[in-house]
């Protein structure tokens, strides 16, 4: 065995402490897997005060990830800190010292990551980020190198779990918006401020990484289109139920005629999906491509374990080329500047639900508006309100027609008289063959 490799730990909270307690309950077995000793030469976190544990255990703490980044007894550096400053800058300063990284941060990878890439090959040095999608489930390396041989088609993925827990809770238990939020925070499973995750920024950031992957092109989080689940109630879970769906926060990436198609929106998928039996804090993401057919990838996708199962690998995968004196795979060639499909041009399939007056002819101009757009309704089911009792709730779903018309639709409805409130849209995944 040649000396030992030195890694930088650059944050130690939940995937920090993972990977520690990996990285030392292992070592004996990491060091015969890579062929060489793994050694933690220093961590870095805001608040070292708090860590005297750790470093009366001798571990070197500092408040200072920039110095551990391009110290010169640190060859891998572990960015585990998160949110894009300073990480982006210690990611840059050590690939730019020739070091390799490993890093589980989504959003430097969504928004910096072909530029790190290239720095990264241009050093001689690797960038690894197999836990920045899916927590433990292993989708980078898949489409790396498992799939490469495959021409793409789509990408069907749950890749929050937030998300995915709040909309099992309202699904299954009738749980309110605000009910299902309070209980994801009070087990952990939500921030306090859950905006990136109910307004579905990260699944966009995790969605790009993907995408860019899997079609071999430039894309960023401002690529993909984006809607949260802020505006659905339990009456909207009971509605989709009854018309034999299930909703589901899903993010899609496709090649179509158009471009690439890349949503992360609240979506009815039918209840024999693989994805609507995808419950509580689980991930997954199914692959479409030519030569395999559809492969479907399902697993935790948070939490210390799963996470620092896909970290740890990475750090391995680095260990044993740095060991072995492998250079690091060259990058595959990508399109810089992919077109992208405009979403009005897509043809899907929607589920309104409106709050009308309960008067006659209401529905009678409704369709009016409908058949103005030549946009056709599929199915419409009217409900007392649960509040108003002047009002009902209207569902309306529609034939598939481009989600343009539907925009047409919902600003002549905003503008009638007989609608109170457009309270919620949706697509359908079962919509229609854009490919
Ligand atoms: N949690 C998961 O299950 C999960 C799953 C997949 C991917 N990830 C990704 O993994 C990364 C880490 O997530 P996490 O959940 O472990 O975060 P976390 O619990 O908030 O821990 C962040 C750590 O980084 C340290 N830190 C933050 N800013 C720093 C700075 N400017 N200087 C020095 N240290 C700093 C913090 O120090 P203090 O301890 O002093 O606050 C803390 O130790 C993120 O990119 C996240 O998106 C997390």
């Amino acid at each position: 065995m040649g000396e030992s490799l030195g890694i930088g730990l650059l944050g130690l909270g939940v995937v920090g402490r993972g990977v520690l307690e990996a990285l030392q309950s292992n070592a004996q077995a990491y060091q015969a897997r890579c062929g060489r000793q793994l050694e933690i030469r220093a961590a870095a976190v805001r608040n070292v005060a708090a860590r005297a544990d750790l470093e009366s255990s001798g571990l070197a703490i500092s408040d200072d990830p920039m110095g551990i980044s391009t110290r010169d007894d640190v060859d891998i550096v572990v960015e585990l800190m998160g949110g894009e400053e300073p990480a982006a800058d210690c990611i840059e300063a050590a690939l730019s010292a020739g070091k390799s990284v490993v890093t589980a941060n989504k959003e430097v990878m969504a928004k910096r990551g072909p530029t790190l890439l290239d720095l990264a090959e241009a050093r001689a040095a690797e960038l690894r980020y197999e836990a920045s999608v899916g927590g433990g489930i292993p989708i980078i390396g898949v489409l790396q190198r498992d799939l490469q041989a495959n021409d793409v088609s789509s990408i069907r993925a749950i890749i929050n779990g937030t998300t995915n827990y709040m909309i099992t809770a309202m699904s299954r238990d009738g749980m309110s918006y605000d009910d299902a939020l309070a209980e994801a925070q009070r087990l952990g499973y939500a921030e306090a401020d859950p905006t990136s995750d109910v307004d579905g920024i990260d699944a966009a950031y995790k969605l790009a990484i993907l995408a860019s992957l899997a079609f071999h092109s430039q894309v960023g989080p401002g690529d993909v289109h984006r809607d949260g689940i802020r505006t659905l109630t339990a009456r909207d879970f009971a509605h989709a139920r009854d018309l034999g769906y299930t909703i589901r926060m899903l993010a899609t990436a496709r090649q179509t005629p158009m471009g690439l198609d890349l949503r992360v929106h609240p979506t009815l998928v039918p209840t024999e999906d693989p994805m609507a039996g995808v419950e509580g804090v689980l991930n997954a993401v199914a692959v479409s491509g030519d030569l395999i057919g559809s492969v479907v990838l399902e697993g935790p996708g948070a939490g210390a374990g799963a996470t620092s199962s896909a970290v740890v690998a990475d750090i391995l995968e680095v260990a044993g080329r740095l060991a072995s004196r492998q250079s690091a795979r060259p990058l595959p060639p990508i399109d810089q500047s992919p077109v992208f499909a405009s979403l009005a041009d897509i043809c899907v399939r929607t589920y309104l639900r409106l709050e009308v007056p309960d008067r006659a002819g209401v529905l009678a101009e409704l369709g009016a508006v409908f058949a103005a757009e030549g946009v056709s309704i599929a199915s419409v089911l009217q409900t007392p309100h649960p509040e108003q009792s002047q009002s009902a709730d209207l569902i309306v779903t529609t034939h598939a027609c481009s989600d343009g018309a539907i925009d047409r639709v919902l600003d002549r409805l905003q503008r009638s008289d007989s609608v109170i409130e457009l309270g919620v849209r949706l697509r359908i995944e079962d919509g229609c063959d854009n490919d």
